[in-house]
């Protein structure tokens, strides 16, 4: 029999199809693009014109529609849909073109070799360990040679007063209680971390090795 599934696609539609109904939070707003940040530039400037790229986890757009205001032709997907689609309608009240694209939790319904560019923005850090691995080769399925990943995991909250949280055998947390109930959360090691990158990428930065607050990875696909 194959194993359950565990995955928190509940606990996002939730929070975004709320966000939806009742007003996108302020901390959803603000893009990575908005204030300097030399990991982001350096991404943003080393994708070629034009580039394809994928908000992978796109959450409510908040990062896609920088990319696409800046000439990029992007994609998102988030494992709640409503998230994807509320972006793609953003892009179209400004006169863009956002592709929402399907993805179901571990996998992600783009042709191989098609995507120059991923942002995966807090989003490997709420999958377990085999669904981060799972995607990471998903990424490198889609993933053009050269292409470029944007990649961020947030702090551990295993010390947040609010994380009632089971943790499962491959240590991700999922939260049984409090307003993160039903979220998954992996604490990962910068080893983890970069295990997950380590074969068909190279590693052009990786920061916060030391810090206890967000990690952040620059890597490039290569064949
Ligand atoms: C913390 S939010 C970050 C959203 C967005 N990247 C941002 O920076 O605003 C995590 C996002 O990842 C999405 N997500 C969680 N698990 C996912 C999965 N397996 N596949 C795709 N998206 C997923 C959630 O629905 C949510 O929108």
């Amino acid at each position: 029999m194959a194993a359950q599934r565990i995955y928190s696609g509940e606990f996002w539609e939730r929070i975004i199809d709320d966000a939806i109904e009742n007003g996108v939070p302020e901390s959803w707003q603000e893009s990575i693009f908005d204030d300097e940040h030399p990991l982001v530039d350096a991404f943003v400037e080393r994708l070629p014109d034009g580039a394809r790229v994928l908000d992978f986890g796109c959450g409510l757009g908040r990062n896609a529609l920088p990319l696409a205001r800046r000439g990029f032709r992007v994609s998102a997907c988030d494992v709640a849909e409503a998230g994807s689609r509320f972006t793609a309608e953003r892009a179209r009240g400004e006169g863009l073109a956002i592709e929402a694209v399907g993805c179901d939790g571990d996998s992600i319904a783009m042709g191989d070799e098609s995507v120059d560019g991923f942002l995966a923005w807090s989003v490997l850090d709420h999958v377990t360990l085999a669904d981060a691995t799972s995607l990471t080769l998903e990424f490198a399925r889609i993933a053009r040679a050269g292409a470029l990943l944007l990649v961020s995991i947030d702090e551990d909250k295993s010390k947040d007063p609010e994380s009632v949280a089971e943790v499962l055998p491959d240590g991700t947390h999922r939260y049984t209680g409090g307003r993160r109930e039903g979220m998954l959360f992996r604490p990962y090691t910068n080893k983890e971390i970069l295990g997950l990158f380590a074969e068909g990428w190279e590693r052009l930065v990786f920061e916060g090795a030391d810090a206890t607050v967000h990690r952040r990875g620059l890597f490039r696909r290569v064949r």
